[in-house]
């Protein structure tokens, strides 16, 4: 059909946003894939709370399993969040149906990737996740497809937009980590139980996802060392400066001869160095390719907007399906090229 019908599960900061990002580019969205996206149906707990966007035209489910069972939908979209619980079971339900699914869960994939990966491909539908690592970032589309060719041998980089928010705002404004946590939960960056930003668990699962990816191993968290930020003080800080080097938390996957090691730490980077200059809520991911070299990706990490860019691009994605868009869309959907006019001061 035309018609791609959506239905969102969680209507958080991410989900909000997806819900304004698909209303205001699904003209867009229709062009490039030849498929309109419309969302038909949401599910979150609270109805009465203001979320900022208009959410009367759709069906509401308070149970997003039921959601996921019964609403009229092509893509079930889960932004509930947890490696449990609902967000779990409704995943199950939706593709078990044959809904593909769009889903920023980290947690969730860390835990349990890979049988859902089983159960979207026995009922021949997708499982799209591109949010659930690095936000705005495009790094699991990078690794999946654009770097398909190459044998990796090493995949790290600053994945916790919240951990690198705090950092950076401790070490410019010497502020304390309590303050720059509440403003990080402020702006929408923490997860719903900070301790999971900052103890380093977050990173962990993001690169149990990209170790997958980057090496075709089965998705496993539990072989990963884990130390997060909570004992780093201004005092680290401000000797790391002296030193020459600033604190940053890392995951970092690579390739030995014994194996494939996984690791989150804090990690004290030469200034100089370009992963040094990530601030706020960015995040960086590099990959060491044997054919390509070392590719580097920045941006934002965290929030709800660059992270509903890459659930809808998932979106977009599944509209698409076999249809070739060599130029990004069909090529009877592309405008005239018109010429800018040029200033030349
Ligand atoms: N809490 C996460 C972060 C959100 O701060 O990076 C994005 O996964």
């Amino acid at each position: 059909s035309d018609v791609l019908r959506v239905g969102v599960a969680g209507l958080g900061t991410v989900g909000a946003s997806v819900v304004r990002l698909l209303t205001k580019h699904g003209e867009k969205i229709a062009l490039k894939s030849g498929q309109t996206a419309e969302i038909k149906a949401v599910s979150a707990r609270n109805r009465a709370r203001d979320r900022g966007v208009d959410l009367s035209g759709y069906a509401w489910y308070e149970d997003p399993v039921e959601m996921a069972e019964k609403a009229d939908i092509d893509v079930f979209v889960e932004l509930i969040g947890g490696d449990n619980g609902p967000a779990e079971s409704s995943v199950r339900a939706a593709l078990s149906r044959g809904l593909h699914v769009v889903t920023a869960n980290k947690a969730l994939l860390a835990k349990h990737g890979v049988s859902l990966a089983e159960l979207a491909e026995a009922n021949g539908v997708s499982l799209n996740y591109e949010a659930a690592v690095a936000g705005g970032i495009p790094i699991v589309k990078t690794l999946r497809e654009s770097l398909a060719s190459n044998e990796i041998t090493r995949v790290y980089g600053i994945l916790n937009g919240t951990c690198n928010y705090i950092l950076t705002r401790m070490e410019a404004e010497g502020l304390s980590f309590e303050e720059c946590l509440a403003d990080a939960q402020r702006l929408g960056y923490a997860e719903a139980d900070p301790s999971f930003d900052i103890e380093g668990d977050d990173t962990a699962h993001k690169l149990a996802i990209l170790t997958s990816l980057a090496f075709g191993t089965k998705i496993s968290d539990e072989s990963i060392y884990i130390e997060g930020i909570t004992s780093i003080t201004t005092a680290d800080i401000q000797a790391a400066d002296e030193l020459g080097y600033r604190i940053k938390l890392l995951g970092v996957a690579q390739r030995t001869d014994t194996g494939i090691e996984q690791r989150v730490h804090p990690t004290m980077v030469p200034k100089a160095s370009a992963i040094a200059r990530i601030d706020g809520v960015l995040n960086a991911v590099a990959v060491d390719g044997d054919f390509v070299g070392e590719i580097v990706l920045v941006g934002p990490g965290a929030g709800g907007d660059a992270t509903a860019s890459s659930v809808v691009a998932d979106i977009v994605d599944i509209a698409r399906a076999d249809k070739t868009a060599v130029l990004g869309m069909p090529a009877a959907h592309l405008e005239d090229y018109t010429r800018a006019r040029m200033r030349l001061h």
